[in-house]
């Protein structure tokens, strides 16, 4: 296992369209405990697989993990497609691993109903509500290559993109 870097905006990867995972053999499997790592390391509580650079479509969400108490939770969600979505809205303060230092409200249905494969390829039903489903949400946006801040105005949007440009920078100065 192992903790990976994590690709930021504007990297061309992170607006790719991933692709469908066709076998779960032991490099995804790998793949998949890489991320599970990763995204714990970084006290992430959802990580797609295009933020560690590859285009596939692959997810490990954990919204239970805290540091106080030590418990993990972790779902894999392989070729994940949400089939019914309520129209009752719910709006939470997003962040993102691949935006760093910045957050947003955002919009999203409340309740979602998804199938998608376990990480033996098995066949699974999720119904999640709450944060569980606008953190699903949001790192399936992530495999559609779409980022939170895509849902903000242009002003606002650009004012961030500014911001991390000028961040980057800064990084490659030091
Ligand atoms: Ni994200």
């Amino acid at each position: 296992m192992a903790i990976l870097p994590i690709l930021t905006t504007p990297n061309p990867i992170l607006k790719k369209v991933a692709k469908d995972v066709t076998t779960i053999d032991d490099a995804i499997c790998e793949q998949v405990d890489n991320m599970l790592d990763t995204m714990y390391h970084d006290n992430g509580i959802g990580l797609a697989a295009p933020q560690i650079g590859i285009s596939n479509r692959v997810i490990v969400v954990d919204i239970e993990q805290t540091e106080e108490h030590g418990t993990k939770n972790p779902i894999f969600l392989i070729n994940p497609n949400i089939v019914w979505q309520s129209g009752e809205m719910n709006i939470y303060e997003e962040g993102c691993l691949s935006v760093p230092n910045i957050t947003a409200s955002i919009e999203r249905p409340k309740e979602i109903k998804l199938e998608y494969l376990d990480r033996n390829g098995k066949e699974q039903f999720l119904e999640a509500n709450g944060l569980l489903a606008t953190c699903i949400q949001h790192e399936i946006d992530h495999l559609n290559g779409i980022l939170f801040i895509d849902y903000l105005s242009k002003l606002k949007r650009n004012i961030i993109t500014k911001k991390l440009k000028k961040m980057t920078k800064q990084k490659e100065l030091i």
